[in-house]
């Protein structure tokens, strides 16, 4: 028998949810083919092992186990690839959505007047349940900012709760971002075309076992998923961060500078090695928790990656120096050898920290 739906349920140390949740999905799919994959970004608590366990005896349930990776969206994103299932539903695996919703979802779609069927707290009808109320302040705020830039209304788009077809997902599949915590949104965004939306009310429940993984983190990466839908399809979106980054580095720059130069009166050598130097160091460390939160070095490895991250700067500093004398020598104005020079040595820094400061000493 062919499965007829693909429940994907992301998971990060939820080795207390995953029995309850089986059970409850045997039950609510009673009559249909049905499999469930958890997509486990190697959690500490042995949650890939419990889902193995129980699947080596329940051919339903599958586990895809990332080791080294984070994040929630992708991991739907890989879990829907892993099945061949006509319909996918993601939910997650702390029983706050309501599972007795799928069987309905699973009705709309099959009648073909709907591409996306949505869980939703906020409309008639549904509720975010106990939700801390700092909570319920932010996730309105990012549906209504999230409005912006989608191409469809709907009343939840940060819900986390739903289901597809497999057309709609695979025409959508190579557009998405794939970057932080909110899928949903990043499919009504990146489809080429309006989907044709339903949404189900229903109560968010309070969660079973374990912790909520929301954190400074989880909101900063959906700051970022705006950005790359707005303007991601010009410019990667992290350069765009790191050119930010470099701008202050240049206000940090003129302020030690004028510090050591003019208030202690050091020597300008000095003062400007200094400033150069601290400029950097704050450089990176913002890139670090910015930039590059998702891949954050901590411990020995943001130490490499400081030494790492000098080394790309200064050979970016040299290529500055070079391209902005050879333009200047071409008799191009100062400011406009100036500014060449910057651009040549920020691409070349971007580009070698990219590939090296933080993919390289990520482990260290
Ligand atoms: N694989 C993987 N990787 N799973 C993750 C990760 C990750 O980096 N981060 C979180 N998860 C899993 C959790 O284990 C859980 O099963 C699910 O994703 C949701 O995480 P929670 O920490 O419970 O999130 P929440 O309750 O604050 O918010 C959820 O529900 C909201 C309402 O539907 C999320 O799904 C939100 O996106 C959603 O708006
Ligand atoms: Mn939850």
């Amino acid at each position: 028998m062919c499965v007829e739906v693909s429940v994907v349920v992301p998971t990060l140390n939820e080795q207390g949810n995953i029995v309850a949740l089986v059970e409850r999905l045997e039950s609510a799919f009673s009559g249909i083919e049905w499999e469930v994959i958890f997509v486990d970004d190697d959690s500490v608590d042995g949650t890939a092992d419990l889902v193995r366990k129980i699947g080596a005896t329940n051919r339903r349930v599958r586990c895809v186990h990332r080791i080294g990776r984070r994040g929630l969206s992708s991991a739907c994103i890989e879990g829907m690839l892993a099945s061949s299932a006509p319909y996918l539903a993601v939910m997650d695996a702390d029983m706050q959505h309501d599972e007795a919703l799928l069987l309905r979802m699973l009705q709309v779609l099959k009648r073909g007047e709907t591409d996306i069927v949505i869980g939703s707290r906020y409309m008639e009808g549904g509720t975010i349940g106990l939700l801390e109320p700092s909570r319920q302040i932010i996730s309105r705020v990012a549906s209504r900012i999230s409005r912006w830039v989608m191409k469809t209304e709907c009343s939840d788009p940060m819900s986390g709760f739903f289901m597809l077809s497999r057309d709609v997902f695979q025409s959508t599949v190579r557009k998405l971002s794939g970057i932080g915590f909110k899928i949903l949104f990043d499919i009504l965004a990146s489809s080429p075309r309006a989907l044709r939306v339903r949404e189900l009310p229903y109560e968010f429940r309070t969660r079973q076992a374990g912790t909520s993984k929301f954190d400074a983190t989880v909101a900063w990466e959906h700051v970022m998923l705006l950005l790359d839908k707005m303007i991601g399809h010009i410019v990667p979106i992290r350069f765009v961060l790191f050119s930010a980054v470099g701008l202050l580095g240049l206000a940090v720059h003129f302020s030690v500078l004028a510090i050591f130069f003019r208030l202690i009166s050091l020597n300008f050598e000095i003062s400007q090695a200094l400033a150069t130097l601290i400029a950097m160091t704050s450089n990176y460390l913002v890139n670090n928790v910015l930039t590059y939160r998702d891949v954050r070095l901590r411990g020995s490895g943001l130490f490499l990656g400081l030494l790492s991250f000098y080394a790309a700067c200064s050979v970016g500093a040299l290529a500055n120096i070079g391209v902005a004398s050879y333009v200047f020598g071409a008799g191009e104005k100062w400011w406009v050898a100036g500014l060449g020079g910057a651009i040549v040595g920020g691409v070349w820094n971007y580009s070698v920290s990219s590939v090296y400061t933080w993919k390289m000493f990520r482990k260290a």
